[in-house]
């Protein structure tokens, strides 16, 4: 597969002299469902808006296609943008709304019948052409949106928190749709969220990026079963996060234990940060036990309960579908592969 979008050490400096992006390289296959994911301020709007032309990057370069784009304006790119924020205009109904773009190319009526219609279609708003879009719900506006970027057949589409502002019910029903429509029209996405689930069920790709860098490019399940450090480990679900060291390969030692671990290619002794998923701690009689803690609290949480153990230096939260009761004393275990290695990176956030 070719890439569509690619983007080449782009830096972002605004007037007050911050570096917003420190030199962001990422290629964008054609097809490919990519979600840039990180807390906000990171600087996912800022990519966005780049590879849109809304903003010109100080420096780097912006590929359509194996063409260089920089400086060509937002509406000569093959690219529309949906917003948070839908923008629909107020005054125009459904139909309108969705026939703007093409109004505005001066297409022929007969088209524009046909197109607004396979797009009503699309999005499930047949019957709702008239509609004032101030009379719609927020999924439903949403929708609208949707169909008014659609409507002009970009390659791409770049949708900024698209799902934001609607309730969770209603995320998760748009969250299949769009993934429905970006197959059914074999477009390239490149979606922005900060929330690591939504980001995990929808994309092929998915681009965690921190305070202006990226931290790792890969699948859902290659970002959650092999963060490459303790921000996307922590960012990707929610993690136990311990200092240790690496007396040799295949032997780390945390809490004050040794356990046997599958890393290697660390220096002797070298410190490392030792993440472990609360799904992948099993609770055990405290006798046969190297960690043991104390029951701290229990939450139910609809699948598993949620412990939080104290074992002195360190509080472990577990997911299990066993619970013990506060204040006792239980024993923790873990396989040698659910315990990954990291090295030490200047993480902050
Ligand atoms: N026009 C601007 N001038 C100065 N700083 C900006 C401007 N736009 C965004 N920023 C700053 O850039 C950083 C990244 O912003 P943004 O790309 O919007 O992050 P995100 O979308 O990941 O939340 C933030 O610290 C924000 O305050
Ligand atoms: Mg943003």
């Amino acid at each position: 597969m070719d890439n569509i979008v690619s983007l080449k050490n782009l830096v972002m400096n605004f007037e007050d002299g911050e570096q917003i992006l420190h030199g962001i390289n990422l290629d964008i296959k054609d097809k490919e469902f990519v979600t840039l994911l990180g807390p906000s301020g990171c600087g996912k709007t800022t990519t966005l808006r780049i590879i849109a032309g809304f903003l010109e990057p100080t420096s780097g370069d912006v590929f359509f296609d194996g063409r260089r784009i920089n400086g060509v304006p937002p509406h000569k790119r093959n690219v529309n943008t949906v917003f948070q924020r839908y923008a629909l205009f107020p005054h125009l109904n459904v139909y309108e709304n969705i026939a703007f773009g093409l109004r505005v190319k001066k297409t022929p009526e007969k088209e524009v019948v046909r197109r607004v219609g396979e797009m009503l279609e699309l999005v499930n708003l047949k019957g709702f052409e008239k509609r004032s879009v101030n009379h719609l719900s927020g999924g439903q506006q949403q929708r609208v949106a949707i169909a008014r970027a659609l409507v002009n057949r970009p390659k791409v589409l770049l949708l900024d928190e698209p799902l934001g502002a609607l309730d969770l019910k209603l995320r998760k029903e748009m969250q299949v749709e769009l993934r429905k429509i970006q197959q059914a029209l074999e477009l390239t996405f490149v979606y922005v969220t900060h929330d690591q689930e939504e980001a995990l069920t929808m994309s092929d790709t998915v681009v965690v990026m921190n305070n202006g860098s990226i931290q790792q490019i890969g699948s859902p399940t290659d970002i959650y079963n092999e963060p490459v450090n303790a921000f996307v480990a922590d960012f990707i679900g929610e993690s136990n996060i311990v200092n240790g060291c690496m007396p040799r390969d295949f032997l780390v030692e945390f809490a004050g234990k040794r356990f046997e671990c599958v890393d290697k290619g660390f220096s002797p002794n070298e410190t490392v940060d030792v993440v472990i998923r609360p799904e992948d701690i099993k609770i055990i009689p405290a006798e046969s036990a190297k960690l043991t803690g104390i029951v701290e609290s229990v939450v139910f949480k609809g699948v598993h309960y949620e412990m939080i153990v104290d074992g002195v230096d360190h509080k472990w939260m577990i997911h299990s579908t066993k619970h013990a009761p506060v204040g006792t004393m239980i024993g923790m275990n873990f396989d040698p592969d659910d315990i990954h290695i990291m090295k030490k990176t200047e993480v902050d956030g």
